[in-house]
């Protein structure tokens, strides 16, 4: 497995932030250095436990020179990245991404943050890591459900971007087999998507970094999904599964934009045998209200929304909240 000493650059103090899972799995790879262990839930993806990483730090006696290496899912990418980009001013930083959802998604870009009590990434920097390292071997201990999760993240880029990607990774998982065999039948082909799913949000990256324009279209599906990811079913869902229910959403606005009703069927079937949710329960008025808290709203009422015309055509469009309201009125 991984080799940490060809990640950290020369005349560097490694300081491993890990989950705390991935160091109960794999043990043997923090043996050597100084390690903090965060427990991976989203409510701990927070000020305090940021505060509570720095607090570690200092007793550790990191200083400048010190490099942070964070290995886990997105929970941990993202409040590596954060501590990192404040600790000493900033200090040079590696990710390890763990969860499929992390290596495509989080990872990638160089955001990160923590949440401001339920509203997600209100506080956060835009700084990149010095490296990011994709080892597909730590799939082979991810839940099935984190699994799916990644995926729909995926499924996300290629519905933007790639429509021959896309039918592919339909094809690779519908049904929704068990991740394990389809990794060990099909390791290069799934290898390649991973591949080219990143690419893809590097190149929109490389041309928007800051999210002022061609950015925007990876949110694709979360204006809603982030809403459901709070709200529905208790805040039990996870990040992939919210977001691939609020790219269900999104789809069936989207015929007032183009999207024929054949191509809605067959993304909305597709969506299904996959094994994701593509119908909510949550009331629209509640939903409502973590919308209006969304980042993605830009002014006092209206949202900026990502619709697909076509696969591999999106479009954005700027929408009051009411008109968002009776849309979602009109499909509950
Ligand atoms: N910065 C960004 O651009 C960006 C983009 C997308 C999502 N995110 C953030 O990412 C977070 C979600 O990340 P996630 O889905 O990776 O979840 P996560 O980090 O919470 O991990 C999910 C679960 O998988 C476990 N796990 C991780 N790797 C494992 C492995 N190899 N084997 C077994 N178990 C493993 C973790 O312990 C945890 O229980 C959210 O906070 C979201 O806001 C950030």
């Amino acid at each position: 497995m991984l080799d940490f000493s060809t990640i950290i650059p020369h005349e560097r103090r490694p300081i491993f932030l890990v989950d705390a899972q991935i160091y109960r799995l794999y043990p043997e790879l923090f043996s050597d250095n100084p390690c903090i262990r965060i427990s991976a839930e989203e409510n701990r993806k927070s000020w305090d436990t940021a505060g509570g990483i720095i607090a570690d730090l200092v007793e550790i006696g990191a200083d400048r020179d010190a490099f942070l290496i964070g290995v886990g899912g997105g929970m941990v990418t993202d409040l590596c990245g954060f501590v990192a980009s404040v600790f000493k001013r900033g200090v040079e930083f590696a990710f390890v991404p763990t969860t499929l959802l992390a290596m495509v998604d989080a990872s990638v870009g160089g955001k990160n943050g923590v949440n401001w009590g339920i509203y997600k990434n209100v506080v956060g920097t835009f700084t990149q890591p010095t490296k990011i390292v994709r080892d597909l071997e730590f799939l082979r201990t991810l839940p099935e459900r984190e699994f799916y999760s990644g995926l729909a993240e995926m499924l996300k880029v290629f519905m933007l971007f790639d429509e021959a990607s896309y039918h592919r990774t339909v094809r690779m998982f519908a049904g929704r087999p068990d991740p394990q065999l389809v990794l060990e039948r099909e390791w290069t082909a799934f290898a390649e998507l991973v591949e080219r799913a990143v690419a893809l949000k590097e190149k929109v990256v490389r041309e928007d970094e800051r999210e002022k324009d061609m950015r925007r279209l990876l949110n694709f599906g979360h204006t809603v999904g982030h809403a459901l990811e709070m709200l529905e079913a208790r805040g039990t869902w996870s990040h992939g599964e919210a977001v691939a229910c609020g790219i269900a959403v999104i789809l069936k606005l989207s015929t007032r934009y183009g999207l024929s009703e054949g191509v809605l069927e067959g993304l909305l079937s597709d969506l299904r045998s996959l094994g994701y949710a593509t119908e909510f329960r949550t009331r629209v008025d509640r939903l409502m209200v973590a919308i209006r808290h969304d980042k993605k709203k830009f002014a006092m009422d209206q949202v900026r929304v990502v619709f697909l015309r076509d696969l591999g055509w999106p479009c954005i469009e700027e929408i009051s909240l009411k008109q968002m309201e009776e849309m979602l009125y009109d499909l509950h």
